[in-house]
């Protein structure tokens, strides 16, 4: 798919990789909804792009759905969506995590995942089209330390993603996740005061920057991807940085 004039929803791109992503997509002509819960940054951002925002909550499936809304309205429909909003926090041991504040993690990383597929997939389908991101972590399938609600989430969003490729294949959605390694954001910053599960000793450098998943995504928007639908593509694989056109870390 030539992403020009391609109408492009984007959760949590009001800074990391989302924005990171953002601009990638804006460079390449798409037509961008923004979305986050920081109004004024998306604002900014979306002035800079020539973007429409939409301030809201991933785990509100009122607020996704009005993202959606706003790009059908703004655009016309929508061909893609990006999954990405998503929160590290509560870090430290399940036996003492606090039960509400585990639950808002599966909210934002689970059910906002489901928020925007549930918002967007009958819009796609209706249109016989559509491509679906969503933002995975290796941690999604191995456990880290102190991080047992980031994992559930992560896990039971790429699950989401699964079943989203295997119910909607046959009705012209393209599916499929990414898992980004660790990349040099707000949210590793968050990883490392934490002082909390081996990531957080990680030497700063060994952080890939937030373009890196950006042009993967923008990669993934296209035909050359479709060998990975229902899957998640990882950017610790040398092949698939190759095939994207990315460096090695340290590069
Ligand atoms: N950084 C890494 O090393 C890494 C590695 C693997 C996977 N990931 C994944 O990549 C994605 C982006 O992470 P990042 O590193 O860019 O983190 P980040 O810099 O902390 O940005 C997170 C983004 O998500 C938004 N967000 C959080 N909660 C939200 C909510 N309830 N509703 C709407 N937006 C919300 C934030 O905006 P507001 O606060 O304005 O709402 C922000 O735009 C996440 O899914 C993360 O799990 C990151």
């Amino acid at each position: 798919m030539d992403i020009a004039g391609k109408s492009v929803l984007i959760t949590g791109a009001s800074r990391g990789i989302g924005a990171a992503t953002a601009r990638i997509f804006a460079e390449a002509g798409a037509r961008l909804v923004l979305m986050a819960r920081s109004r004024d940054a998306l604002d900014d951002l979306a002035r800079d792009l020539g973007a429409v925002a939409h301030a809201g909550n991933v785990a509100e499936f009122a607020d996704m759905a009005g993202a959606v809304e706003l790009a059908q309205d703004a655009y016309g429909g929508l061909d893609v969506l990006i999954g990405n909003a998503g929160v590290i926090t509560p870090m430290g041991p399940l036996a003492t995590s606090d039960p509400s504040e585990w639950a808002r993690a599966i909210n934002i990383n689970l059910t906002g995942v489901y928020n925007g597929m549930r918002a967007a997939i009958p819009v796609m389908q209706a249109a016989g089209r559509g491509t679906i991101l969503t933002v995975s972590s290796g941690a999604a399938h191995r456990p880290v330390d102190g991080w047992s609600a980031y994992c559930a989430s992560k896990a039971g969003a790429a699950m989401l993603t699964a079943s989203a490729d295997l119910e909607g294949r046959d009705h012209g959605l393209r599916v499929m996740g990414l898992s980004p390694g660790t990349v040099a954001t707000d949210m590793q910053r968050d990883v490392k005061d934490s002082g909390i599960s081996p990531v957080s000793r990680l030497d700063w450098s060994e952080h890939i920057p937030a373009d890196w998943p950006a042009r993967a995504l923008l990669w993934m928007c296209g035909p050359q991807a479709d060998a990975h639908l229902g899957t998640e593509i990882s950017l610790r694989d040398p092949a698939m940085r190759q095939a994207i056109g990315l460096g090695n870390p340290r590069d």
